[in-house]
């Protein structure tokens, strides 16, 4: 199962011959191989934790693989490929009651790994298709990150390399429903100063770069 937030993420994986199966509660879900359904669950945790849940109740998937673009935290070129090995959520904050901060509640968690046989296969086939890469830890939230303060709070407090809007929501469904999960997200913007140009300008491309990995990766599989 390939799950994207946006279409115009999805949309490299699209021709105008892709089926669609079904649209359940706003989440499409489309035949992409015989063995690939993708779908597109919407933006932001919510959207992700109900679309993943959906996705597993219909379909069953082997695994989830989240496929997108991130804002980056580091000094790393718009392109760059990031591998996440852990997950967080960095609006999580019940640190009032006197939890850590990011404490997911219910599983008490703070990091969701990612299924490291999955990011192991990801990260040969970007070397091999000579993509620029690099492992990292993903914070999501719903906030589409924009400013230095922000990012300088979370880069602290969680390490993160990149920031987006719902691997760690995905992560979290398919924790629990024991489905391997991984992700791809392609540095679309810096995460401050001027995003919206940044991301307006890069988004598809970047997005079509998380895709040919990931067509990549099950071609070898197949
Ligand atoms: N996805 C791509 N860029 C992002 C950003 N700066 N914040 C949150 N999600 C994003």
């Amino acid at each position: 199962g390939l799950l994207y937030a946006m279409k115009g993420e999805i949309e490299s994986m699209l021709t105008e011959d892709t089926p669609l199966l079904q649209e359940k509660a706003g989440v499409s879900f489309y035949r992409i191989r015989e063995d690939i359904i993708a779908c597109c669950g919407g933006v932001g945790k919510v959207n992700a934790a109900m679309a993943t849940q959906l996705f597993i109740d219909l379909y069953r998937p082997d695994l989830i693989l989240n496929v997108g673009v991130a804002g980056c935290f580091e000094d790393l070129p718009i392109g760059t490929l990031v591998l996440p090995d852990r997950f967080m959520q960095h609006d999580m904050d019940t640190s009032a009651v006197g939890d850590p901060v990011g404490l997911i509640s219910g599983i008490n968690m703070i990091e969701l790994p990612a299924d490291t046989k999955i990011a192991d296969e990801l990260d040969r086939v970007c070397a091999a298709a000579n993509v620029n890469h690099r492992l990292g830890v993903i914070a999501s939230g719903d906030q589409f990150v924009h400013t230095t303060e922000r990012r300088v709070w979370i880069v602290s407090t969680f390490n993160a390399s990149a920031v987006e809007m719902e691997a760690a929501a995905i992560a979290q469904v398919c924790f629990v429903n024991k489905i391997p999960f991984a992700a791809i997200r392609v540095i679309s913007d810096e995460a401050s100063g001027d995003v919206k140009i940044d991301y307006m300008t890069f988004v598809k491309a970047a997005a079509a770069t998380s895709s040919d990995i990931a067509l990549r990766w099950l071609r070898a599989r197949a």
